[in-house]
């Protein structure tokens, strides 16, 4: 039997933190094991907030490269930049013509922009460009277009996955016939939930990341900034309670958890010390990526040939789909 196809796509907004790693990097790429896997850049779906050429640019290499240091094989799975594939951008023009205005409307993306707007007493559209607007079409012609099973994604982005189920049954049932496959959200575990450097949950949005890829000097500066409670040196201290701790976890052994949380409870230990300890093994587990990660940002060309080759493959699968969805909607293919 034929693998089932998995698919998602990173936004090149911002460089990945230590939450997006945990919460959807690893668990994405842990998905190529048992499916067929595809992993794309969404540079079209960043243009709508990134408007300085440079920076697109740099964030493009920067989430490919982040890819590839994670773990991804491009040998065993495919990764390609949208941009590339030209039959997307078809695919979304033909939804377009089967989404409801109303649906958009309803976006949260899209709704939150006008709520802020009406909240200040500015015209409800103001500032928002149509490619926000018809964001959600974009994604689902980015799903659809390769029969995707699953999509791994984050709670947020819920929402957009039943926009695209929906949009894929209006489809169907115009045409009586399973043209796309209705895809299923594959959303990460709450167990995952990365605290920030202010103990709310790691997010751009409140300024408490922890980059990935930071060299090493930046990074223990960082997580000596990890806020702590006001306690002296002698109190005896809750690991549980930490934010320290709470992110030591995730870097640690079972042995060494139990070593450091005896140290909090045994009073005598300065914040600064579990400090170090997280530096320690935060940094021997982010090294071996950072150093593919910097080879690839200092090797763009190296990133061009992956992604020409995945992009190569992805627009044979494409092509085909889209020859196919012309032919049952009455759109001729002219050979
Ligand atoms: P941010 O909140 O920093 O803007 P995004 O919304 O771009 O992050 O996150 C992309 C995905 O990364 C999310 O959908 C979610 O799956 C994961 N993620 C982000 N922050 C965390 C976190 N603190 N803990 C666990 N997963 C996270
Ligand atoms: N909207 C997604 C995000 O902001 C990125 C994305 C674009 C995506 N197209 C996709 C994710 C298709 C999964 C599948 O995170």
């Amino acid at each position: 039997m034929a693998k089932k196809v998995s698919l998602t796509g990173i936004k090149p907004t911002g460089m990945p933190h230590i939450g997006n790693y945990f919460g959807a990097i690893k668990p994405a790429l842990e998905l190529a094991e048992e499916y067929e896997s595809r992993y794309f850049i969404a540079d079209y779906h960043a243009l709508n907030a990134v408007k300085d050429k440079e920076e697109l640019k740099f964030m493009t290499y920067g989430v490919a490269a982040s890819w590839l240091a994670c773990g991804l094989d491009p040998d065993k799975s495919l990764i390609y930049k949208q941009s590339d594939i030209s039959e997307t951008f078809e695919l979304s023009t033909m939804l377009a013509a089967f989404t409801p205005k109303g649906l958009m409307n309803r976006a949260h993306a899209y709704k939150a922009k006008v709520d802020e707007n009406t909240s200040k007493n500015e015209d409800p559209d103001a500032n928002i460009n149509m490619g926000l607007f018809t964001y959600p079409v974009l994604m689902a012609a980015d799903i659809l277009l390769f029969d995707s099973d699953v999509v791994p994604i984050g709670k947020d982005q819920k929402q957009h996955l039943e926009m695209t189920a929906d949009i894929a049954e209006a489809v169907n049932k115009n045409y009586k016939k399973e043209l796309f496959k209705i895809p299923a959200a594959k959303i990460g575990e709450e167990t995952q939930y990365i605290v920030g450097m202010d103990g709310r949950k790691m997010s751009k949005s409140y300024d408490n990341t922890i980059e990935m890829f930071l060299g090493e000097k930046k990074l223990r500066k960082k997580i000596m900034k990890i806020v702590t409670n006001a306690q002296t040196i002698e109190e005896k201290k809750d690991p549980e309670s930490c934010n320290v701790f709470k992110l030591y976890k995730f870097f640690s052994s079972k042995e060494q958890q139990k070593e450091l949380a005896d140290k909090y409870r045994a009073g005598g230990m300065a914040y600064s010390y579990a400090k170090q300890e997280l530096f320690e093994v935060m940094n021997e587990f982010l090294k071996p990526m950072r150093e593919k990660y910097d080879y690839f940002m200092e090797n763009t060309n190296e990133i061009e040939k992956i992604l020409k080759a995945g992009s190569k493959k992805a627009r044979e699968i494409a092509k085909k789909k889209i020859e196919f969805l012309r032919k049952e909607i009455g759109i001729i293919n002219i050979k």
